[in-house]
Parts: structure tokens; C-alpha cells; sequence
């Protein structure tokens, strides 16, 4: 069967690969679930695998199958797998347990470990490719009324750790009743990250680059989220205007804007960061004000990365309301589909060059 993969370390390698088809009894004690890859989305990770600037292939290999956010369908289940069965669409997580104490009671997104193996990035293959197959403990079913958006899934995990994380956090406050947001980008994340607290009931206003209006910005507008850009109204006027911002969600990938968050972040608020930035940028910063501010007004900030199980569960069910509530909203991220795995270079073309993508991703087979 084909795959899409990349030779780990070696820029723009990029190619279709050939692997045998795996099969149930690959996991042990009969909990195997195969899986026939549907579709799967890409993201800025999957170019950086691609620019060799991160990734490594599994052991015993030289490439890397790649793709973490994955959708399928169960094609046959192991004989102790009774929660799944074939037919059923399911996405599966993306990290595998390393070592430390975290990775041992299942909560592998928070391991210590020095080494990730996450499918589709490290260690592990992904999941562009035609079939897959897991152990029944990673995969998660997906109802059949969100089959269309289900691509989805992956990227919303992300979000809901991160916000989940920060209500965990601010129980400490006993009575933390958090009414305004902000959500720092208008990507995939972003987006997401602002249906979810309007899910939960925040007024948002969303901060991003690109005037509007555009696509994204119209997205925003219609689930009753404000969208401002940065260069009309700078994050700290914002925060003046629309704040005291009890929560803060960055996703802009740009590490400066998490020190202007750190200062447009209201009392008692808190701050979730889970841009991944991979270069070695600097900035200069009031430190004092920041320090002091953050002293005086009992701020949090927390950085969040992967999700385990509970989050993709979390997922479901938010993309469920999210559905029943905003209806089609979803299904119009899917911007830029691109037919067939052999098709890898208009992928890539498309994840680099697209204007306006959101969600750039790959239809390995229909639905
Ligand atoms: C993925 C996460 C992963 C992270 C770092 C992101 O693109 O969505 O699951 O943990 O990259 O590898
Ligand atoms: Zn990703």
C-alpha cells in the first residue's frame, strides 16, 4: 500500500513510499484495530518534518510515514476489542507512552521524557497512508454525524487541553466565573480555539494580522466572536477596550505576542500558550511592569502541547454542540481538500502556497 512519507533529515524528501498492509494481530492481547484511512489533515509541523527541521523515522527504517491528524473508518478489530467495531469512524491520538511516571498513568501528553514518540512526527508512522492499525486504547470513535469534520479532530485536541487546563488552573479561585476572552491568531487553532469559549459562553475577540474582512474573520463574526487586527487596534488598546481578558489563548506561532498577552491578561486571568516556535527570535520587554503585574494581579500562564484520550473525547462532544449550534460552521474550515496520496506534491504546494487555506488536508478515500 502507498504512504506519504519523508527521509527524516533531508529537506524536501517528501515522496510516496510503499508499505506492506499491516494487519490486527500486529498488537498484542487481541486489541488491534485496523483502520482504513479516510482523510487527514496537514499542518505547520508536517512542513517542518518536511524541512528536515524536525521528525525521525521509526527504528529499523530510513523514512518517516507522516500525518498526525488522522479519520478513518474500522475495517476488523482484534477478539478483546468490544468497544469498536468495523464500519465505526474513529481518529486516533498522536503520542505513545515513553517512560516517565505521567506516560505510565496514561496522561502521555504530559511525560517528562526527553523523547516523543508521536505518530506521523516522531518515531512512530503517521497516518497518510491507506490503512493503519492500533492498539484499541488510542482510537476514538467519532459519531457518524460529524463523519464530514471529523479531520478535525486532531487540531480541536489541542484546544480543548489547553483550555480545559487553564479551568483545571483556576480552580483554585474558587469561584472563577470567566466571562471575557482572547484569542491570539485566526488560524485553524485560533478558530477553534474561539468556538470553543464561545461554546463555553465567553464574549471573544480574536486578534489576528490579515485585515478584515476575510474568510476567517467572517467565521469568527458568525459564531458572535469579534475579530480586530493588530494593526488597527494593537492587543494592549484591545485589552483596554474589550478587556479585562480573563482568559488568553495564544496561537500565532509568533513568540513576541505572548509578552503583549502577558500584559493585556486581566486580574486573577490566565494566559494558554501553545504556539510551537522553532526559531531563536529575541525581544525586548518591560519587565518590571510585567513581573509586577503579574505579581500583583495572581496571574497564571501555562504552555500545552498534545492531548491524550480525554481530550479527544472532549472534542466529540464539543463538536457536537458545535454542530447543533452553529451548524455547517465547522465544515467550512475544510478549505483546500487535494484527492489521492500520490497527489503529495499538490499537498505540499497547497499547505505552502494556498491563500487562505485553513485546513489544507488529503482525501485518501471517500466517505
Ligand atoms: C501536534 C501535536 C504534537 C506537536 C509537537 C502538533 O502539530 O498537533 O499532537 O504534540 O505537534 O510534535
Ligand atoms: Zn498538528
Amino acid at each position: 500500500m502507498k504512504a506519504i512519507a519523508v527521509f527524516p533529515g533531508k529537506p524536501g524528501s517528501v515522496h510516496l513510499a510503499e508499505m506492506p498492509m499491516p494487519n490486527v494481530h500486529e498488537i498484542p492481547n487481541g486489541r488491534g484495530v485496523l483502520v482504513r484511512v479516510l482523510r487527514v489533515g496537514v499542518d505547520g509541523t508536517d512542513k517542518e518534518i518536511n524541512a528536515a527541521e524536525y521528525g525521525a523515522a521509526p527504528e529499523g527504517y530510513d523514512f518517516l510515514t507522516i500525518g498526525h491528524e488522522g479519520f478513518g473508518q474500522v475495517e476488523a478489530v482484534g477478539e478483546h476489542v468490544t468497544e469498536l467495531k468495523p464500519g465505526d469512524y474513529v481518529v486516533a491520538t498522536v503520542r505513545r507512552p515513553g517512560t516517565s511516571i505521567y506516560d505510565l498513568i496514561g496522561t502521555n501528553d504530559m511525560t517528562t521524557d526527553d523523547t516523543y514518540f508521536e505518530r506521523g512526527i516522531n518515531l512512530r508512522h503517521g497516518f497518510l497512508t491507506e490503512y493503519y492499525v492500533d492498539d484499541a486504547e488510542f482510537i476514538v470513535k467519532i459519531p457518524q454525524g460529524l463523519k464530514e469534520v471529523g479531520v478535525l479532530l486532531e487540531p480541536m485536541t489541542v484546544v480543548e487541553k489547553g483550555i480545559h487546563q487553564a479551568y483545571e488552573i483556576q480552580r483554585r479561585l474558587k469561584v472563577w466565573r470567566p466571562k471575557k476572552a482572547a484569542v491570539m491568531g485566526a488560524g485553524t487553532i485560533g478558530l477553534l480555539a474561539a468556538l470553543v469559549l464561545r461554546l463555553r459562553g465567553l464574549e471573544v475577540t480574536v486578534f489576528g494580522k490579515t485585515p478584515k474582512p476575510y474568510l476567517n474573520s467572517d467565521l469568527l463574526e458568525a459564531i458572535g466572536a469579534r475579530y480586530e487586527t493588530t494593526d488597527n487596534l494593537p492587543v494592549q488598546e484591545g485589552a483596554k477596550k474589550y478587556g479585562p481578558f480573563d482568559i488568553i489563548f495564544e496561537a500565532t506561532g509568533y513568540s513576541p505576542i505572548v509578552f503583549e498577552s502577558m500584559q493585556a491578561l486581566g486580574k486573577n486571568g490566565v494566559l494558554v500558550l501553545s504556539s510551537v516556535t522553532g526559531g531563536d527570535r529575541t525581544v525586548e520587554v518591560p519587565a518590571d511592569k510585567i513581573n509586577l503585574e503579574f505579581v500583583l494581579g495572581n496571574k497564571v500562564m501555562v504552555g500545552t502541547v498534545n492531548a491524550n484520550r480525554e481530550y479527544f473525547e472532549m472534542g466529540v462532544s464539543d463538536m457536537a454542540q458545535a454542530q447543533a449550534e452553529y451548524p455547517c460552521w465547522l465544515k467550512k474550515l475544510l478549505t483546500h481538500p487535494v484527492k489521492g496520496l500520490e497527489n503529495y506534491g499538490e499537498l505540499f504546494d497547497k499547505l505552502t502556497n494556498a491563500k487562505g487555506a485553513i485546513k489544507v488536508f488529503c482525501e485518501v478515500a471517500s466517505l
